[in-house]
Parts: structure tokens; C-alpha cells; sequence
């Protein structure tokens, strides 16, 4: 058996450093299509391991999670924006934490939800002149989180949209410059990036404080999310969680319920301006319900729409890779992996591997057809993660999606305003680099 996996060899000592300050989807495509199943490589002295193959995939996020641990880079590079919440918490803290999340986002509570998702859509739509220019991604930024705010927190951001969306940019770009510096000294120096962050972090810390303090003040069960933080206790002590931790838990819920979402729909309209033929197919499936808000259960009569989202996060994942710690040793695909490797594996690489995907980088939300959707292989799509740690709020997310972007087509094309490329920049999470300058016609003519 041979030590390593073959991979790209980097520079002497550095390792592959470079990728992280390169092109990193190329990266990680480059190296599925020259390596194959499991490639390795190094960043300075720590070996890291790409997994390519939905099997291995499986094996890491499902069969045996317990081996695994998130990687520390990711951990402290959060550490300061959203603290030690279900994202980053580990064994019984975010086994007991995830019990007590959880709940909120059964789908018949969600279900509520979804009056507010398409009032605000349609507030926001008021609010835009047609023929005008908007930055999309701007605008479902500041959409998904009025809505994340008052479906968990049932708290009005509006007024503090546009600050709180800078100073999750900030943050974001931040977590992503410090999972990339993975030797941690760069945070304590006095630079202006490091004050920045600190900044963010404190707008971020302020506005959360305050939504925790007005609910604790008021003493009343809303029956959301954070009243349930607040009443939870401890299965075997009966105390409640601590202050940090609701805090924590809040953060995490807020900044991981927007921004994901938002991205989401941003390039789903990206898609849509290049692929008229699927807007229009997508238009006239919307067609019978254009005269009154459309509702949670007229989505079960939509199914092209949930099928475009889908394609749409298979070629744009918005969470473009996930990282883990080994906790053991272990055997994979034919390779002796030791304890404290570090493993990656990369959504955006998996969900355009031509051994899984037919032309891969075509849109065709065809391939999620019900028929279609049961061939494809497990783990070859997994846009939300999978195992204990899927994602908490996937259904929360496809069902947002689905009314955000129905309740807008609805009423308006979008059309791109740039004949730049539009490119995807991986930092945590993929966003379109300098935004979404789009145009919005409004559908005067209804579609054949
Ligand atoms: C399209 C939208 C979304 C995408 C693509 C997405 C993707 C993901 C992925 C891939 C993971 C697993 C990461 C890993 O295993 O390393 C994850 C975890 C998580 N997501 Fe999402 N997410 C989305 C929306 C949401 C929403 C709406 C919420 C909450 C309102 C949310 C909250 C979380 C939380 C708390 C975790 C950590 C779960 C745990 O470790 O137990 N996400 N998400």
C-alpha cells in the first residue's frame, strides 16, 4: 500500500499554500479530474486529504462521524463572529444543543413561516421601479436576513439591514482570510484587516445582545426559536443554557440562515438570465397562481421550481466545501489515513465530476426530475452537508427558496446588467465576487 494518494506535489516545505490564496475551485476541479478518489497534499506541515468519491464522502459525513471532528481552522477562524455554536460545536455539547435546535425547524413549524417569507418578498418587490438596475445579490441578502430575524427571533432588522450585511461581509471575509492562515498568529496583529474584523464582530455581538435583552425583558413565551433557547434546560442538571451559549446558538442561527440562502437565489437568477428557456417553462408553471401570494401548499403543485433550485445548487453550492479533523486512524479506499489528517471534500467539485453528471457544467434542471433525481448516486449531490451535522435548516432553505423565487417571477424577469462574467469567489460560502447587477422587466405578458 502506498503512503500517500497521489496529488499535487506545491513547493518544498509550503506545501500547496498558494492554492489558498489562488483560483480555488480550480484547484479542487483540477485535482478530481488528475487524481481521481482521494487526493493528497499538503499546506505547510499538515496533510490534507480530497475526497472526490460519494462513497468516501458518505463514510466521512454519515457512516462514522464520530471519527471526525470540524476542523480547527474553521473553529477559530469563527471564533470571534459567531463563538462556539451548532456549527462548530462538537460530541455531547452539539449533540444536546442540535436536540434542542432541532425542533424549530420541523416542518410543521416551519410551515408557518412561510406567510413571512412571501410578505417580505413581496414588500421588497413594492419597494423596486422597473426597468431599474438593483444589485440581486444585495437585495437577497438583505431579504433572506429581515427573514431569518423575524421567523427565529421574530425581531424587525429592517432599519439595521444594510449595517448588520456589512458587517456579516466583513466577517465572512474575515473567517474565510483566517481559515486560509491556518497558523492562527496573523489575528493579533494590529492590522487593519484585524480591526475591521473586531469591528464586525462587535455590531454583530451588539445587535444580538440586544434582540436577547428586549426578549428576556418581556418575559414572554413567542414560541419561536429563541424563546425556545431561552426556556431550554439541561436534560440531567434542569439549568437553563447559559447567556453565551443562547447567544452563541443565536448568532450562528442568523448569519447560517441568510447568507447561504441568499447565494442560493442569486445565482439561480444568474442561471435563469442565461437560460431563457427554462424561465419560461419555470413562468408558465407559475402561471395559474400569479393573481394572489402564492402559499406553502401551491409549492406540491410547483415541481419545476423546486427542480431549478436544485440544478441551481448543484453548478453554485452555496456551502462550496466542508473540512474535518481525523480523530483516529482509519482505512480508505485503500489508503492508511492517520490520525490528525485533515479531509475536504468540495460540493462544487463532486456536483460537476462528469462520472456522476452528464455534461456537467449544463443547467438542466431536468436531472431532478422525480425519476431522474433516484439515480442519482448518494453523495454525488449534497448541497446540505449530510450524517448528524446536515444541515439544520435545509427544509427551512428549499422552502424559502422556492417562494422567494416564485413570488418574484411572478412579477418580474430578471436580466443580467453587465456583460462581465459573473464569478463565484469560495470564501465560507460562494458568492458572486462584485455582486448581481440585474435589471428587472416586469411581466406585463403573460406567457404562452
Ligand atoms: C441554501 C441554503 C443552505 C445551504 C446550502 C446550507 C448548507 C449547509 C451545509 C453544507 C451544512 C453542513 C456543513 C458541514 O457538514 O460541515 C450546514 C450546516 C448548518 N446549517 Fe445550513 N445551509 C443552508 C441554509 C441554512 C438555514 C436556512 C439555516 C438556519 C436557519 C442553516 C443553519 C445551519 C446550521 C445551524 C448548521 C450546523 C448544523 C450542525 O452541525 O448540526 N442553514 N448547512
Amino acid at each position: 500500500m502506498s503512503k500517500y494518494p497521489t496529488g499535487p506535489k506545491g513547493l518544498p516545505v509550503l506545501g500547496n499554500l498558494s492554492f489558498l490564496r489562488g483560483d480555488r475551485l480550480k484547484f479542487v476541479t483540477e485535482n478530481r479530474d488528475r487524481y481521481g478518489d482521494i487526493v493528497h497534499f499538503r499546506l505547510g506541515t499538515r496533510h490534507i486529504y480530497q475526497l472526490n468519491n460519494p462513497e468516501h464522502i458518505q463514510f466521512m459525513l454519515a457512516k462514522y462521524p464520530d471519527k471526525f471532528h470540524k476542523s480547527p481552522a474553521l473553529k477559530r477562524a469563527t471564533k470571534d463572529i459567531i463563538g462556539q455554536g451548532l456549527l462548530t460545536s462538537e460530541d455531547e455539547l452539539h449533540k444536546r444543543q442540535r436536540r434542542l435546535v432541532q425542533p424549530a425547524f420541523h416542518f410543521k413549524r416551519i410551515s408557518s413561516y412561510a406567510d413571512v417569507m412571501v410578505d417580505y418578498t413581496r414588500q421588497m418587490i413594492a419597494d423596486w421601479q422597473p426597468a431599474q438596475q438593483y444589485d440581486i445579490a444585495h437585495e437577497m441578502m438583505r431579504l433572506t436576513m429581515r427573514i431569518v430575524a423575524k421567523t427565529l427571533f421574530d425581531t424587525d432588522v429592517t432599519a439595521h439591514a444594510d449595517t448588520l450585511g456589512s458587517a456579516i461581509s466583513v466577517g465572512i471575509e474575515a473567517t474565510a482570510q483566517r481559515v486560509m492562515q491556518p497558523f492562527g498568529l496573523a489575528d493579533y496583529l494590529p492590522t487593519e484587516a484585524n480591526r475591521r474584523r473586531r469591528e464586525a464582530a462587535r455590531t454583530l455581538d451588539e445587535a444580538i445582545t440586544a434582540i436577547i435583552n428586549e426578549r428576556r425583558a418581556i418575559q414572554e413565551d413567542k414560541g419561536d426559536l429563541l424563546s425556545m433557547l431561552l426556556m431550554a434546560t439541561d436534560e440531567e442538571t434542569g439549568d437553563p443554557m447559559s447567556d453565551r451559549q443562547v447567544h452563541n446558538e443565536a448568532m450562528t442561527l442568523f448569519i447560517a440562515g441568510h447568507e447561504t440562502t441568499a447565494n442560493a437565489l442569486s445565482w439561480t437568477f444568474y442561471l435563469l438570465a442565461q437560460h431563457p428557456q427554462v424561465e419560461q417553462k419555470l413562468v408558465a408553471e407559475l402561471q395559474p397562481y400569479t393573481t394572489t401570494p402564492l402559499t406553502l401548499p401551491q409549492l406540491a403543485q410547483l415541481p419545476y421550481l423546486e427542480m431549478v433550485i436544485k440544478e441551481s445548487m448543484r453548478l453554485y453550492p452555496p456551502a462550496w466545501a466542508t473540512t474535518r479533523i481525523a480523530l483516529e486512524d482509519f482505512e480508505l479506499g485503500g489508503y492508511h489515513i492517520p490520525k490528525g489528517s485533515f479531509l475536504m471534500t468540495s460540493m462544487y467539485a463532486v456536483h460537476r465530476d462528469k462520472r456522476y453528471w452528464d455534461e456537467p457544467d449544463a443547467f438542466r434542471p431536468e436531472r431532478f426530475s422525480p425519476e431522474n433525481e433516484a439515480n442519482i448516486p448518494k453523495y454525488a449531490y449534497f448541497p446540505f452537508g449530510g450524517g448528524p451535522r446536515v444541515c439544520v435548516g435545509n427544509q427551512f432553505a428549499m422552502m424559502e427558496a422556492q417562494l422567494i423565487l416564485g413570488t418574484i417571477l411572478q412579477q418580474y424577469g430578471l436580466r443580467l446588467a453587465t456583460n462581465q462574467p459573473i464569478t463565484p469567489q469560495p470564501l465560507v460560502t460562494l458568492r458572486p465576487l462584485y455582486g448581481l447587477p440585474m435589471t428587472l422587466q416586469p411581466r406585463t405578458v403573460p406567457p404562452a
